[in-house]
C-alpha cells in the first residue's frame, strides 16, 4: 500500500511517499530554517507563505524520487494536529485536493504518533509494548505504548518542551537558531561537569519541568560572559540529557517493558542517544532511535503512522480540520 504523506505544522514542508508503512521511497524535506534564522525563531506568518510556496514542488519530488504519480498512491496522509495554524491548513488543503481529485482516503495524523512511528520505518519488524520519549521544539513526553492507538502517556512537561530549552539557552549563550543541533555541536568540546545545573522533578510524578533549569542558564550566561560557551553548553545540555534519560528508565521499569525508542528533533541529540543507550543498558533496558532525518520533522514519519491509523481505525473525510494545540492521548 503507498501512501502519500505531507508536513507542514511548523517551518519544514515536507512529503513522502511510504509503502506499507515501513519503506520510505522517498522523504523530501525543504527546510525554511534560513528565512526564520535571522528572526531566533520561526514566524508562523512568513512560514506559512512560505509552505504555500513550496508544498507542490515538493510533493511533486517526493513523487519523481519514488517513481510513481498520483495515481498509484493507495491513500493521502497528513499532520493535522497540533502545529501552527496557519501552516497546518496549507498540508491539509493539499491532501485535501490530492484526495478529492484521485479519489482516494484521507487521513489526519497526530503530529506526536507521527514522530514516534519513525521507528517503524527505522525497524521495521518493531514489536509492542514499548516505551518512547518523544522530544521536540514544543513537547517532551514519555509515551507508554501497548499497540496501533494504545497508548498512555506516562509524563509530560509542565512548562518548556526540551527543544524549546534548547533554543532559548542557546539564544542566551549568542548561539543561532536552532540552537539544539549548534549545542549538540559545541558540547562536544566542553566539560559536562562545569556547572552543576538543576535536575528539576515534579513530586512523585515523572513529568519534566525545564523552566527553572531554562533560567538558571540564561542567568549563568548574563552574569558570566567570559565563561567558555562549549563548557556552559556542555553542562547545560547534560542536566537537559540526564533527566530525559532517568525519566524515560524508571517510565519502562514502571510497566515492566523492555524496550525504550525516542523521537523527535532532540531525539537527534548525539549525547542523549549515547547516554540513553548506555543506561538502557547498564539498567536491563533495550534503547534505540531512528536516524537524525527521521527525528527531525519529516513526512514519512505521517506517512507510516497514516498507514497504520488506516488499518486500525479507517480514514477521515474532507471534513478534516486542523487543531494548533491537541495533546496525544491515545483516545485521538
Ligand atoms: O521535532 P522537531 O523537528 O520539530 C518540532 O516538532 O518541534 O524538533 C525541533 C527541535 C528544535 O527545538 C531543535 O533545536 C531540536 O529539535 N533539535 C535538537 C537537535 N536537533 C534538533 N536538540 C538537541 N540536539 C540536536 N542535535
Ligand atoms: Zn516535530
Amino acid at each position: 500500500m503507498l501512501i502519500l504523506g505531507i508536513e507542514t505544522s511548523c517551518d519544514e514542508t515536507s512529503a513522502a511517499v511510504v509503502e506499507d508503512g515501513v519503506k520510505a521511497l522517498s522523504n523530501i524535506v525543504s527546510s525554511q530554517i534560513d528565512l526564520h534564522g535571522k528572526y531566533g525563531g520561526v514566524v508562523p506568518e512568513v512560514a506559512s507563505r512560505k509552505h504555500v510556496e513550496l508544498i507542490l514542488p515538493t510533493i511533486n519530488e517526493a513523487l519523481e524520487h519514488a517513481n510513481c504519480d498520483l495515481g498509484d498512491l493507495d491513500a493521502i496522509a497528513v499532520i493535522n494536529r497540533p502545529g501552527l495554524i496557519g501552516a497546518l491548513i496549507v498540508g491539509v488543503a493539499a491532501a485535501k485536493a490530492i484526495s478529492l481529485a484521485q479519489n482516494k482516503p484521507l487521513i489526519g495524523v497526530h503530529h506526536l504518533e507521527a514522530h514516534m512511528y519513525a521507528n517503524f520505518i527505522a525497524f521495521p519488524d518493531l514489536q509492542f509494548p514499548f516505551v518512547c520519549l518523544i522530544v521536540s521544539g514544543g513537547h517532551s513526553d514519555i509515551v507508554y505504548a501497548a499497540g496501533h492507538g494504545q497508548y498512555e502517556i506516562l509524563a509530560r512537561t509542565r512548562d518548556d518542551a526540551a527543544g524549546e530549552c534548547f533554543d532559548k539557552c542557546a539564544r542566551a549563550m549568542g548561539l543561532g537558531y536552532p540552537g539544539g543541533p549548534i549545542i549538540d555541536r559545541i558540547a562536544k568540546e566542553g566539560n559536562a561537569n562545569s556547572v552543576a545545573f538543576p535536575r528539576a522533578s515534579v513530586g512523585d510524578s515523572l513529568d519534566f519541568s525545564f523552566s527553572g533549569l531554562k533560567t538558571a542558564v540564561i542567568r549563568f550566561a548574563q552574569k558570566n560572559e567570559s565563561f567558555p560557551i562549549s563548557d556552559l553548553a556542555a553542562a547545560f545540555q547534560e542536566a537537559v540529557v540526564d533527566v530525559l534519560v532517568d525519566h524515560t528508565i524508571q517510565a519502562a521499569r514502571q510497566k515492566g517493558v523492555r524496550k525504550i525508542l525516542m523521537a523527535g528533533g532532540v531525539a537527534a541529540n548525539s549525547r542523549l542517544r549515547a547516554v540513553m543507550v548506555d543506561r538502557a543498558k547498564a539498567n536491563g533496558f533495550e534503547a534505540a532511535y531512528p536516524p537524525m532525518a527521521l527525528c527531525t520533522d519529516n513526512a514519512a514519519m505521517a506517512a507510516a503512522a497514516g498507514y497504520y491509523r488506516f488499518i486500525t481505525k479507517g480514514a477521515d473525510n474532507l471534513l478534516l480540520d486542523t487543531y494548533a494545540t491537541e495533546p496525544l492521548t491515545g483516545e485521538n
